[in-house]
């Protein structure tokens, strides 16, 4: 199938390590003009060589802290300096945060901000762009928001889940659609380094809640992505679709 996606503009957010490298990979391989972000240079300079050495396109790597209150100013002005606007934003950077109900406002508010505040923000500073294109893709990486205890990420992610609802019935007049992808179990840098250290503490979890019996990899999750920023998902808007390997119990 060919996706379309030659020559259009994408950001990826939260491209250093994890789903947001294989997010990368998979629109760089469609020949999307890429810009890449997050905190850490190092691996995303590493990341940019890898893709222009397959592709012959080197991505634009942008520094910066989400959490900063200036960030959605600065990378706006960064993506129209290297590409003079955006047709897709992808929304992947964030982080987990501990189940505790009784943390302080400073904790939940952080946790809130990071993976809420922050991708409504940077999605504002591209609205009017995609607006006046009349075309726009915005996909935004969360996370199951079904409660086995509670979190800020996980109240953040079904905040996110609620907006972008909202938002995909304002936008679509403009061609401009916006969609949601839990991830269940993601092997990333967090899965490994936060989530779940521990070998046979995982294979247990895994045994009671993947019905596929393993996590998912990046790219599982990074050609649903790809398919939803392109052309060819038009009619597909305000949705929240896992990949989850079957652990969501509910329907949506
Ligand atoms: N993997 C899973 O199974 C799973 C499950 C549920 C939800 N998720 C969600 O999926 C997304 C990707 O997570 P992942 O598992 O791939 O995690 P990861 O491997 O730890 O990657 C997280 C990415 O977010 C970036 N990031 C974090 N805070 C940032 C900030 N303040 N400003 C800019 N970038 C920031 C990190 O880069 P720097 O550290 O270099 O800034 C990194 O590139 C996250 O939103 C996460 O909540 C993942």
């Amino acid at each position: 199938m060919d996706l379309k996606l030659t020559g259009k503009t994408a950001l990826v957010t939260g491209a250093s390590a994890g789903i947001g490298v294989g997010i990368a990979r998979s629109l760089a391989r469609e020949g999307v003009r890429l810009a890449i972000l997050a905190r850490r240079r190092d691996p995303m300079e590493a990341l940019a060589d890898e893709i222009a050495a397959e592709t012959g396109a080197r991505p634009v790597v942008i520094v910066a802290d989400l959490m900063d209150q200036d960030a959605p100013t600065n990378v706006h002005a960064a993506i129209q300096a290297a590409f003079g606007g955006l047709e897709i934003l992808i929304n992947n950077a964030g982080l987990s945060s501990k189940p505790e109900p009784m943390a302080r406002d400073e904790v939940w508010n952080a946790g809130f901000d990071l993976k809420f505040t922050t991708l409504r923000r940077l999605t504002n500073a591209f609205m009017p762009g995609m607006r006046a294109q009349k075309w726009g893709r915005i996909v935004n990486v969360t996370g199951i928001i079904e409660p086995v205890a509670t979190s800020a990420a996980l109240a953040a992610c079904a905040a996110v889940h609620a907006w972008s609802k909202g938002l995909s019935r304002d936008l679509a007049a403009d061609g401009i659609t916006i969609n949601c992808i839990p991830p269940g179990r993601i092997n990333s840098e967090q899965i490994r380094t936060r989530l779940h250290p521990d070998p046979e503490v995982t294979k247990r979890y895994i045994a009671q809640n993947i019905p596929m019996g393993r996590f998912g990899e990046p790219e599982e999750l990074a050609d649903l992505v790809t398919f939803l920023a392109s052309p060819r998902a038009g009619y597909i808007t305000g949705t929240v679709i896992p990949v989850d390997g079957g652990m969501s119990r509910f329907a949506m």
